[in-house]
């Protein structure tokens, strides 16, 4: 009888278990309201909203291709499926309009929906939980005051068990703190400026951090060392770049105001509308914030001064290359020269780029390099005259695969010094222009 009754116990403890995190998972609805007529907002509360919207990248993600400016419907690729953003307008039926404040302040920093089902982190309450509330209400004014849009997005395509929102409860005991940031006395005023903006409205860590298996940021020591985001590279943000020359303060700070460094190269790729939608609206104050806050994290120089920046070109250059290398260097002797003659006795400049301290060439990882020869860089924010034609049609994935060879064993030397060989490049690529044209055609879609 002994065994019996250890089964009930066992199955009652099963049931209090199952009963328990059904109490723990549930969140109660907010009640619906009237949608605010938009004159009942301050316009100077309007505006700062503006402003707060564009450095949480609200509209970078709420909208999509060919479909009005927040109404979502942007397909987001997890190892779980495809979730797309919804319809953040104030339009009664498809968007928030019938969200009170309380609802979308918990939406921001819980991750719960106003009829208390849970949310996905591919949408970054975890980074907006340390928003003030009063910046909240602002952007929250401000979304209240633009034009409605009566459209649904697309239908999710997260898989079983995961389209269970009440899982997300277990996901968010095992991985969220709902703690907000608190002020570090130790540092300036200015460093915690940055550490409020970047780790909370810009979400940086979102895309610099990787993450666990089952899509949560790591934390501690793995923080800001770099991620695959969309099938770009998002680097390392804690110095350890693979570039022969560290960041100073002064190219994080032109780099995140302009867009270019003319040291480390220019946003192209998932960090271009951070830069042109989000932090292009933001103070000079505020970038040289987030700029003192990361120079910190990566114990970075102020400046540096021509003559490292010559002794770190000259530091890479490789003894010999592989056979797939020697193709490449042909290639890009053939192609690519004439824009970048690189000269390793100068500074480089922003029109001649140099290519021996591109994070993109010396990195870990070969995704950014090879999305630049795929799409170019056209010109990015603040840089009209920055071109470089995309090589999609005209370079096949061998072709790509040497070339990105000859450039990471030529710079990156020794290899295994500053940043691993890399592997399986025309892979890779292939993988990559598979992965261009599906969100080609989710974009597609979800434009219809
Ligand atoms: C990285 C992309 C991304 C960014 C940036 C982003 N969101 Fe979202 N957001 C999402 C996704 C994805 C969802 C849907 C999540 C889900 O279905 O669980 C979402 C859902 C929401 C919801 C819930 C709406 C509903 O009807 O369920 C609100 C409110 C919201 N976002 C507001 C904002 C605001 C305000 C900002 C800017 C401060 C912002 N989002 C920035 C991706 C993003
Ligand atoms: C949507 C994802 C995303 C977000 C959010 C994001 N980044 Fe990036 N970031 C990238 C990617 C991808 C790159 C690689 C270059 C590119 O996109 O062209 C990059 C490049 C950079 C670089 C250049 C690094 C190098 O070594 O070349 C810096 C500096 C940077 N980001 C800082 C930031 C800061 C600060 C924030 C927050 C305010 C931020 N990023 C938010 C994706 C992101
Ligand atoms: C018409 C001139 C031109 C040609 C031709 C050209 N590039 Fe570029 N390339 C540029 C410019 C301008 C930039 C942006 C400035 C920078 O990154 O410093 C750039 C940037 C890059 C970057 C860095 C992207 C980043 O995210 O920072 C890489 C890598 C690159 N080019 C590789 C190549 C390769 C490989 C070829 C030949 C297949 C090539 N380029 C041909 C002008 C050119």
């Amino acid at each position: 009888m002994k065994w019996r009754r250890a089964l009930l116990a066992g199955s009652a403890t099963v049931v209090l278990g199952v009963l328990g995190f059904l109490a723990y998972a549930y969140e109660s609805p907010i009640d619906p309201v009237d949608r605010p007529s938009a004159d009942s907002f301050a316009p100077e509360l309007v505006e700062k909203g503006r402003i707060l919207a564009a450095a949480g990248d609200c509209e970078t993600c709420h909208s999509a291709p060919g479909r009005p400016r927040f109404s979502g419907g942007l397909g987001l690729p997890t190892p779980f499926g495809v979730l797309y953003t919804t319809n953040i307008t104030p339009d009664p039926q498809y968007g928030i309009g019938r969200w009170s404040k309380e609802a979308f302040r918990r939406a921001m920093r819980e991750g719960v929906r106003r009829d208390g089902a849970h949310l996905y982190p591919g949408f970054p309450y975890t980074a907006y939980k340390n928003v003030t509330e009063s910046d909240i209400d602002a952007i929250y004014a401000y979304l209240m005051t633009q034009e409605p849009v009566a459209m649904d997005p697309p239908e999710n395509g997260i898989i079983f068990p995961f389209n269970y929102r009440f899982f997300q409860a277990g996901w968010k005991l095992l991985f969220f703190d709902p703690a907000p940031l608190t002020v570090d006395p130790s540092k300036s005023k200015q460093w915690n400026r940055g550490a409020y903006l970047a780790e909370g409205l810009g979400h940086c860590s979102a895309c610099h951090s990787p993450r666990n298996l089952l899509g949560a940021e790591k934390q501690g020591g793995d923080r800001y060392t770099g991620a695959l985001v969309e099938g770009w590279y998002a680097p390392a943000l804690n110095g350890d770049t693979g570039s022969p020359l560290p960041w100073s303060k002064d190219e994080l700070y032109s780099y995140l105001r302009t867009g270019a460094s003319p040291l480390h190269g220019v946003a192209a790729g998932p960090m271009a509308p951070v830069i042109s939608d989000g932090l292009a609206q933001q103070s000079d104050a505020d970038i040289e914030a987030l700029a003192t806050y990361f120079a910190d994290l990566a114990d970075a120089p102020e400046q540096v001064d021509e003559q490292t920046i010559v002794e770190a070109l000259q530091s890479t250059r490789a003894p010999s290359l592989s056979e797939l290398a020697s193709r490449g260097k042909t290639l890009f002797e053939a192609g690519c020269i004439a824009c970048h003659y690189n000269e390793p006795d100068k500074a480089p400049n922003i029109l001649r780029p140099e290519l021996a301290l591109n994070t993109a060439v010396t990195g870990p990882n070969p995704s950014t390099l090879i999305q630049a020869i795929l799409n170019g860089v056209n010109k990015p924010h603040g840089h009209p005259d920055i071109f470089m034609p995309g090589y999609a049609s005209s370079l096949t994935d061998e072709d790509i695969a040497a070339i990105a060879a000859y450039l990471h064993e030529t710079y990156a030397t020794p290899i295994g010094a500053i940043s691993p060989a890399w592997a399986d490049l025309a892979g890779t690529t292939k993988a990559l222009r598979t992965e261009n044209t599906e969100k080609q055609h989710r974009q597609a879609e979800a434009a219809q």
